[in-house]
């Protein structure tokens, strides 16, 4: 606006004019700016456009306007005169000449101030139309230039997709690695040999005081689980630790298979005579758990070869890892339910036994050297407990003369009989650890003055021994270990591993994640319950957030509702993936 009076009044100011027009509504509304900052607005109804010689003339029969409170030319502003009082009670007939760039804004009740109205010069004009209507006159879509957000949007979902396509590159290359790793031959049964094994658990920290020390000294308890705990078991062998509940049966076999311990271990392991530590021992263990970790929604068959797929090295071909997996079904004798799923408590499946048998073969499957089993019979019939033992006699007997270590709380004299050594463990302590067959148990008892009676199962009275305090002091008077010890108490963990032989997994993250996420998917889609609460859950969440966010608007407060939303979403998908992760949790450690 280059009108005089108005620079005389408000000098230096960059003063401008916007105009919109709508010819089918006959409305109009204009802003007025100082120095880029709107001062205040008008809005005009039942306008028309005529021309004359003069122009193009667009008239209004009303104006309305409204200030911008604070604004220089509402407010004492720039040159200290409020028009606020003028410009809102403007109502006369409005009137806007244009020819060429330049305009003239008339308005009847300012032409005491303006006498000429206000000259605008350097105009310039647009229309405001919806692509759509261009696309509908051309036939044509406009191109588009990409506003900021979108090159934005589109440059971190590129980044994403590049790092997932060069991780899934790294996977299969490390897939591909693994796949020509010479195939190592099945494992045959070692000498295992355990030495003043010592286990203690940190009870308490307390504070003492001190008479010389007034802040005391930290002072840490201990609670010994075992002490001087020592054994053998051969190749071919089926050792049995036995003793009564917290004997610490547990803790000793949880420490021959090199699991992770909460408490301190000392004493040494043997392999072969050789001293080996905790993750050296974990490759050649395979551990049943008291506790079956089994795949409810899978047969026997699709348990026992995702176990094949997942531990086998890569370079085993799948027909030989299902040959395996054939051999080990019939071994276990569990040909008759090959193709039944395993069930739950809440989908009946397999019995207590054959649930045992898939589990032991589970491990089975990397043929271990050593298998070692915690309660393999604990809830079993007796004949059902008979069999698992047998099964297992007869593994260690075969080519491979796998040694097996397995805890057990009271077996019958049957079962007794099959045993090749019986340990026995009272208080964390041994109490006797035969080297022959059972029957030298009862004769070591025998020569420590503790004769069973007649007629009873010697098992039983081993138990009765370990129970009863005056027994067990008998028994442990006349000295409890059977085979010389050293005086040897180094940690176990610390015990040097074989430099050359570096940890590698035998398959690949790419073949655990693919395999993992098909038995997962197969679970989903068997589990009709699952996936009928999944689809319900989706439709019911999709339903209520869409309403929630139904259209919308395009502005910052809908901007920042889009990202609650994003938010809310993703907090939502990472809580029910954790609670998933606590449901198959031990399943994935297990294996
Ligand atoms: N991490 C631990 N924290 C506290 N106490 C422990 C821990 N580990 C083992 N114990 C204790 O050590 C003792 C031996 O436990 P363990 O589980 O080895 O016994 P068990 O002979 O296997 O018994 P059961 O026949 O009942 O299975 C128990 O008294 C147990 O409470
Ligand atoms: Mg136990």
């Amino acid at each position: 606006m280059t009108e005089p009076t108005l620079l005389s009044l408000y000098p230096g100011v960059d003063a401008k004019v916007t105009v919109d027009r709508n010819f089918t509504a006959g409305t109009s509304s204009a802003q007025i700016w100082f120095n880029d900052t709107e001062q205040f607005f008008c809005s005009m109804s039942n306008c028309t456009q005529t021309a004359d010689t003069g122009g193009i003339i667009w008239a209004c029969p009303g104006i309305r306007c409204q200030c911008y409170s604070g604004s220089a030319i509402c407010g004492p502003g720039i040159a200290g005169i409020s028009l606020k009082t003028i410009i809102e009670s403007l109502n006369g007939a409005f009137t806007l000449t244009c020819s060429n760039t330049s305009c003239l804004f008339d308005e009847i009740e300012l032409r005491p101030l303006f006498s000429k109205g206000i000259h605008i010069d350097n105009c310039t004009y647009g229309e405001c139309i919806y692509p759509s209507n261009i696309i509908a006159i051309t036939g044509v879509a406009q191109p588009s230039s990409l506003n900021p957000d979108s090159v934005a949007a589109i440059a971190i979902f590129s980044f994403l997709a590049a790092f997932l396509i060069a991780t899934c590159c790294l996977a299969k290359r490390r897939q591909i690695i693994l796949s020509r790793q010479e195939v190592v031959a099945t494992s045959h049964g070692v000498r295992i040999e355990w030495r003043n094994l010592g286990y203690t658990i940190p009870v308490k920290r307390e504070k003492k005081r001190t008479d010389n020390h007034e802040n005391g000294t930290k002072v840490e308890r201990f609670a010994t689980i075992l002490s001087d705990v020592s054994g053998a078991a051969e190749p071919g062998q089926v050792v049995a630790v036995m003793g009564p509940s917290g004997a610490g049966k547990t803790t000793l076999v949880d420490i021959l298979a090199g699991k992770a311990k909460s408490g301190k271990t000392v004493g040494t392991i043997l392999i072969d005579g050789k001293p080996i530590n905790t993750r050296e021992i974990r490759k050649l263990v395979g551990f049943v758990d008291q506790d079956l970790v089994l795949p409810p929604e899978q047969t026997v068959f699709e348990a026992l070869l995702f176990s094949a797929q997942l531990r086998l090295p890569e370079s085993v071909p799948l027909s030989e890892k299902k040959r395996i997996v054939e051999d080990i079904i019939s071994r276990l004798g569990l040909e008759g339910v090959r193709n039944r799923r395993i069930g739950s408590a809440a989908s009946r499946g397999l019995s207590g036994g054959e649930k045992r048998r898939v589990s032991i073969g589970l491990e089975l499957v990397i043929s271990p050297a050593i298998l070692i089993l915690d309660e393999p019979i604990s809830g079993l019939d007796s004949y059902s407990a008979h069999m698992v033992i047998r099964d297992l006699e007869t593994l260690a007997k075969g080519d491979n003369a796998t040694t097996i270590i397995l805890t057990i709380h009271q077996p019958r004299s049957d079962i007794f009989q099959l045993f090749n050594r019986v340990v026995v463990l009272a208080g964390g302590q041994t109490v006797s650890c035969p080297i022959g067959a059972p029957n030298e148990a009862a004769e070591d008892f025998k020569n420590r003055g503790l004769e069973s009676p007649a007629n009873y199962n010697i098992a039983d009275y081993m138990l009765d021994v370990a129970l009863q305090p005056a027994l067990l002091a008998r028994a442990q008077s006349h000295g409890k270990q059977d085979e010389p010890l050293s005086e040897n108490k180094t940690d176990l963990t610390s015990v040097k591993d074989d430099a050359d032989d570096p940890f590698t997994p035998k398959t690949s993250f790419l073949t655990q994640f693919s395999l993992i996420s098909a038995r997962n998917w197969q679970n989903l889609v068997r589990n009709k319950a699952l996936l009928f609460t999944h689809v319900i859950v989706a439709i019911v969440l999709g339903v209520f957030i869409g309403g929630l966010y139904y259209q919308s608007p395009v502005s910052i407060a809908g901007f920042q509702n889009r990202i609650g939303c994003l938010f809310f979403l993703l907090a939502l998908l990472a809580f029910s993936s954790l609670g998933a992760l606590g449901v198959s949790q031990p399943f994935y450690f297990h294996h």
